[in-house]
């Protein structure tokens, strides 16, 4: 087989990707090793940048999403058994974000794939890129007992963090940066409607709390637990029991529903540098991870496909590698940004484990300050909001 860019993984990350190449008439190949079932359920992210959205519209899989997608104005920050809200929209000059699932998305970006009759493979097994340092790269993989050599011009490692585009790069060759927390998420999926219109971050002395939803059918909830934490620890009750006491203030109510879906969530923020090898070039989870304080996973995986196709586009059509080169220096200051104001964020709202009394006081100054000062309500919402 030959095309004209690999792409290792279906996420939002190497889909996107691939209908971006599509519009402009590019060859590409998309394998993942899991099933099109299990992509499609994998519960993640639902909130999404207006840049991200529009993008997504251009790009023609923004029908469903422009149907179904809730678009929200603001977010309501609690603490101290209050809320206040930061109006998105009036401090940013008119950006809004969307909450539509990321399993929607890939729904749809996997629709879009079939509809172009580009090839999409599921389920491939081995996968192994050769001659990222040539000139003439390779993706060698297995699907349904067969062997297969994809001769391509450029591979897109799309294939998330625990992918092998990552760590098919010397090790000499990239610069990583880590940060552990000491917390996770817990989140369910729960069948009632949302108990606020907007998403509700709260800082709350048992823990960090998010309310989020999915449709005005379908709740989403996070709770900050231990990262070790184990789920058989938590049955529906203690769940229902913990997100009352974290997320309720005098005169609302939290309304309870079957639970749907479970799951723990790590946190963790992680950066590798340089995003390209050669020939092959990283985008999204597979280069950087954001603890999902900020929301913005998700975001950064479509913002790095958004210059990895307008690089290959003028690199493939015209020739020109200027792009080509830009591209790693170019994402990671979107990253870093994204880096920072995601830890801010976790730092700002979580219960800090050693409940060091100076560092509780500073977090509670820093609340009150982001939520009645104008300049500091205008950074967390410019950065919530994304930058263009
Ligand atoms: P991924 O979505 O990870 O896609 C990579 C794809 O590559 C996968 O389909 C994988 O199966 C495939 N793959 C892996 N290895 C191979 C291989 N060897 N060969 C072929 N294919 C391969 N972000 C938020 O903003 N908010 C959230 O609430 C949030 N929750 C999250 C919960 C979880 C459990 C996780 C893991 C992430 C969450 N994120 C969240 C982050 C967000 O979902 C990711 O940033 C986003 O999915 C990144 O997209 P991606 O395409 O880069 O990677
Ligand atoms: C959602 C996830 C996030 O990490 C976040 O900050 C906001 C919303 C969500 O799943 O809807």
């Amino acid at each position: 087989m030959r095309t004209q860019v690999a792409i290792v993984g279906a996420g939002p990350a190497g889909l996107t990707l691939a209908q971006l190449l599509h519009v402009e008439g590019i060859d590409s190949v998309v394998i993942e090793n899991r099933s099109r079932e299990y992509v499609e359920a994998r519960i993640r992210a639902g909130v999404l940048e207006q840049g991200v959205v529009d993008l997504l519209t251009t790009a023609g899989v923004g029908e469903r999403m422009t149907r179904e997608g809730l678009v929200h104005e603001g977010i309501e920050l609690q603490f101290a058994g209050e809320r206040h809200r930061i109006d998105l929209k009036r401090l940013t000059g008119g950006k809004t974000i969307t909450v539509y699932g990321q399993t929607e998305i890939v729904k749809d970006l996997i629709q879009a794939r079939l509809t172009s009759g580009r090839p999409l493979f599921f389920e491939v097994d081995d996968v192994r890129l050769d001659g990222i340092g040539t000139t003439r790269p390779r993706v060698l993989f297995r699907h349904e007992d067969a062997a297969h050599e994809l001769d391509c011009d450029v591979i897109a490692g799309c294939d998330g963090f625990h992918g092998i585009s990552r760590p098919s790069i010397p090790a000499n060759a990239l610069r990583t940066f880590t940060r552990e927390y000491p917390f996770g998420w817990l989140g369910i999926l729960a069948q009632v409607a949302p108990s606020n219109e907007e998403l509700i971050y709260s800082n709350h002395e048992r823990g960090f709390a998010l309310l989020t939803m999915r449709s005005p059918q379908i709740s989403r909830l996070y709770l900050q637990c231990r990262p070790d934490e184990d789920i058989a620890e938590w049955p529906d009750e203690r769940i229902w029991e913990e997100l009352h006491a974290r997320l309720e203030v005098p005169g609302w109510t939290l309304a309870e529903g079957p639970v749907l879906e479970k799951g723990i969530t790590p946190m963790r923020s992680f950066v590798a540098e340089p995003m390209r090898h050669g020939r092959l070039f990283l985008a999204g989870d597979a280069a950087h991870i954001v603890p999902p304080t900020g929301a913005k996973g998700l975001n950064l995986a479509v913002r790095d496909v958004q210059l990895l196709a307008e690089a290959l586009t003028a690199w493939l059509r015209k020739g020109s590698e200027t792009l080509l080169d830009a591209y790693s220096t170019s994402c990671l200051r979107r990253v870093w940004r994204a880096e920072h104001f995601s830890w801010w964020m976790t730092t700002m709202l979580h219960k800090l484990e050693d409940g060091d009394p100076f560092a509780v006081r500073l977090q509670e100054s820093q609340l009150r300050y982001v939520v009645s000062s104008e300049s500091a309500a205008t950074s967390l919402a410019e950065n919530y909001v994304g930058f263009d």
